[in-house]
């Protein structure tokens, strides 16, 4: 089943991104997210093993909420749009990018820092935008600002997001996704501790319910 932006939220309003250095690692990683109820994904496309884990991990786990991040060529979206994917993920937004984005079909959330980036935005007809990188930008004091002339719109903070601020920005009322890589950072696939992803997991869907 192909899912659309807007059947992000029935997964969880957390997509816990993933930068892969080994495919063998995907399985496992999603298995032990899944585990802890997070169901919506990221890979970035930093690494060809990121990628790579797409076609495997949809056909492995076909109802998860699956998204390929860090997007910022048109050749790349249009190549990897067909891969599997409900959503591409991309840091920044221009022309060229969201014209591939129509003419791939395929749903796209492009990261925004400015009122600029978001009127381009919205001149595709796009109303869910990433907001990145959030705690770098100014968090929730910028993002609560930058949100005021847009109240048509939605944003996913991302980019130091923690289990400690994720409740904070989900309590705004422009906010309903949060995505960020504390559930399942580098350096514990690495080691591959699979059950401390769970425990990341699990401990975010009990703050959510806070
Ligand atoms: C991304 O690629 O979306 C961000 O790098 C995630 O940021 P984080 O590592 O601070 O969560």
């Amino acid at each position: 089943m192909q899912h659309t932006i807007s059947t992000l939220l029935e997964h969880s309003p957390i997509i816990a991104v993933i930068t892969l250095d080994d495919v063998n690692h995907a399985i496992p990683v999603v298995s032990a997210l899944v585990e802890g109820g997070v169901t919506a994904i990221e890979f970035t496309s930093r690494t060809p093993a990121g990628i790579a884990a797409i076609p495997i991990v949809r056909e492995t786990f076909s109802d998860i909420f699956l998204a390929l991040g860090s997007i910022s060529h048109a050749s790349d979206l249009l190549k990897f749009s067909k891969i599997g994917v409900d959503l591409i993920v991309t840091p920044g937004l221009s022309h060229t990018l969201l014209d591939a984005a129509k003419t791939a079909k395929v749903s796209i959330l492009p990261g925004i820092s400015t009122a600029s980036d978001i009127i381009l935005g919205l001149e595709y007809g796009l109303r869910y935008f990433k907001f990145f990188p959030a705690e770098a930008l100014g968090g929730i004091h910028y993002l609560k600002a930058l949100s005021q002339p847009f109240t048509q719109c939605r944003f996913c903070p991302t980019g130091g997001i923690s289990p400690l601020s994720m409740n904070d920005y989900l309590n705004m009322d422009q906010v309903d996704i949060v995505a960020g890589t504390w559930l399942a950072p580098n350096d514990i696939i690495q080691v591959q501790q699979w059950h401390k992803i769970t425990e990341n997991a699990v401990q975010a869907v009990q703050i959510l319910k806070r």
